[in-house]
């Protein structure tokens, strides 16, 4: 094989193993609804923050149960499950904290999303749902979402 050859080959496999790196590394989209492929892990990059009000702590307990499995830990949602809520979308101003009753209660109809519709949550008081706004609006404060 002459020399030339073997650049050129050396530089065709630098070229398609790079290109398969680089297919690897691509990070995931925001919107994991359309990643089948990924499913189970998180959505959201989320900032925890240092300290949580006694009432958000209490809501953490509470979202923890009834709604981590779907939401994610730390609402970052679940990639081919259920959105992050610290998100825009869940801004105070864009679902106010009667959102989040009316969603553990009756359930919602997918309209932002493709994961389907959320099922009403089961045993779930107006308490517990206090408490779970207070701390997924102090996860959304701490992560620039007001
Ligand atoms: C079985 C999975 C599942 C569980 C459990 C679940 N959710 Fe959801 N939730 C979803 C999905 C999916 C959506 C997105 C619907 C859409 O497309 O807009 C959603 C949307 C929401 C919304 C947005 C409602 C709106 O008006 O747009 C809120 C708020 C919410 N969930 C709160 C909660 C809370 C609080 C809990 C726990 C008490 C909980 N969810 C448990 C799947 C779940």
């Amino acid at each position: 094989m002459n020399n030339n050859l073997k650049l050129v080959l050396a530089l065709l496999v630098l070229a398609v193993g790079g290109g398969a790196l680089w297919m690897l590394q691509r990070p995931m989209p925001m919107d994991g609804s359309q990643m089948a492929m990924a499913d189970g892990g998180p959505i959201a990059d989320v900032k925890i923050p240092a300290e949580l009000s006694s009432l958000a702590t209490i809501g953490k307990r509470a979202f923890d149960v009834k709604c981590a499995a779907c939401h994610g830990a730390n609402a970052a949602g679940t990639q081919g499950k259920a959105p992050p809520l610290v998100h825009q979308y869940y801004r105070p101003g864009h679902h106010a904290d009667a959102a989040f009753f009316l969603a553990a209660q009756n359930g919602v109809r997918a309209h932002h999303w493709r994961f389907g519709d959320m099922p009403p949550v089961e045993g779930v008081t107006k308490g517990d749902i206090k408490g779970i706004v207070a701390y997924v609006r102090s996860l959304q404060k701490e992560n620039g979402i007001n």
